[in-house]
């Protein structure tokens, strides 16, 4: 068995991240999402994996290399344009051959991993295997309408008008028919080949198409509230390691990862929280359900429940909470005269001052 793993795409929904990079690597709990999928693969006993990547594929490649790190022998496969999820399989007909594979898309993540599901398929090798999860807003997403007696009678596209709030999660598990049944479909009116389209033709070919209710949490990389909220999952199971240096005068609480090379000086952190290698937090606090990115400074700042990305610099922020900072990002306090606020954002930026500051 084989696994195709989606790399490619835009990612406006989580923009200003993803203007300058891949989707797939924003991290949540200071790992990029991308190796959640990778790591339940190869724990799911499925080492060979063909990874679909498009503009971003210079990152992608930089980021899983060959593979060794994560268990795992990657094939970089190329779409030369984000054309839908089935042209991806038609573009990896090559890399998959006969095989039966998981298709996992890169940017969502599954709790409890696929290990079960892979085993499932191989016991009963159906046509398809889909994952569902009941949503509280179906038109975002694939919606797959079942019998009373729970066979997949129907399956759309983002519907103006959901059939039902049984959402497809992005991990599928196929048989070789579904290349063939990707060949016979037609562009969507998104001007996409659709994953939902080539399984509907499965299903009106007679083919065994199962479905399952995924019963653990599930995240698509929807937008910032989405991704804090994985983060908070993600570090509820955290487990305390210090491999940086504590000083005296600070104080750790609960969970915390300190990575190695960073330094925490006269500062609280109350876990869940990981502070990422080479960070230095000074005179701060760091509250529960926080991931601070590699090299980060915070001095004088205090933030909870937020996610910070890699060589940021927090100074002077009290106090800051709920929010996502990506790479390289500045917030400092200053005393320049006219006293005001001062902004350069990217586009897509969002700030929320608080009332009387
Ligand atoms: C894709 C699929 C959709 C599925 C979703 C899960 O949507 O087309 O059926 O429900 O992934 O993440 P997209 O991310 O392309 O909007």
């Amino acid at each position: 068995m084989k696994a195709l793993v989606l790399a490619g795409g835009a990612g406006t929904r989580l923009r200003p991240l993803t203007h300058t990079s891949a989707k797939q690597l924003v991290p949540v709990a200071n790992k990029p999402i991308l190796f959640y999928a990778l790591e339940q693969l190869r724990d799911a006993g499925i080492t060979d994996v063909g990874i679909i990547v498009g503009d971003t594929r210079a990152e992608i490649e930089a980021a899983v290399g060959d593979g060794a790190g994560l268990g795992i022998r990657p094939t970089y496969l190329h779409q030369p344009a984000p054309l839908g999820l089935a042209h991806a399989v038609l573009t990896a007909a090559d890399f998959l051959g006969d095989d039966d594979f998981v298709m996992f898309l890169g940017d969502n993540l599954v709790e409890g991993g696929v290990a079960d599901m892979v085993e499932r398929f191989r016991r009963e090798r159906p046509a398809a295997q889909l994952l569902l999860k009941k949503v509280s807003d179906p038109r975002r997403f694939g919606v797959v309408e079942l019998s009373p007696s729970g066979e997949v009678v129907r399956l759309v596209e983002k519907p103006a008008d959901p059939p039902s709030d049984l959402a497809l999660v992005g991990v599928y598990l196929f048989s070789s028919r579904i290349v063939d049944a990707a060949r016979r479909i037609a562009p969507s009116a998104r001007g996409e080949l659709e994953i939902t389209d080539a399984i509907q033709r499965l299903v009106d070919d007679g083919a065994v198409v199962r479905a399952s209710l995924l019963e653990g949490w599930w995240l698509d990389t929807g937008k910032k509230d989405e991704l804090l909220d994985a983060n908070r999952i993600a570090l509820a199971s955290l487990e305390r390691r210090v491999d940086g240096a504590v000083d005296d005068a600070s104080e750790l609480v609960g969970a915390v990862v300190v990575e190695a090379g960073a330094r925490i000086v006269r500062s609280t952190v109350r876990g869940p929280a990981v502070i990422g290698a080479d960070c230095l937090v000074v005179d701060s606090f760091v509250g529960p359900f926080t991931s601070i990115g590699a090299r980060t400074r915070l001095e004088a700042t205090e933030i909870d429940f937020s996610v910070v990305l890699e060589d940021c610099v927090v100074r002077g922020v009290s106090r800051m909470e709920g929010s996502l900072l990506g790479r390289n990002v500045e917030l400092t306090r200053t005393h320049r005269r006219p006293a005001a606020h001062r902004f350069l954002l990217g586009d897509h930026s969002q700030v929320e001052i608080e009332e009387g500051r």
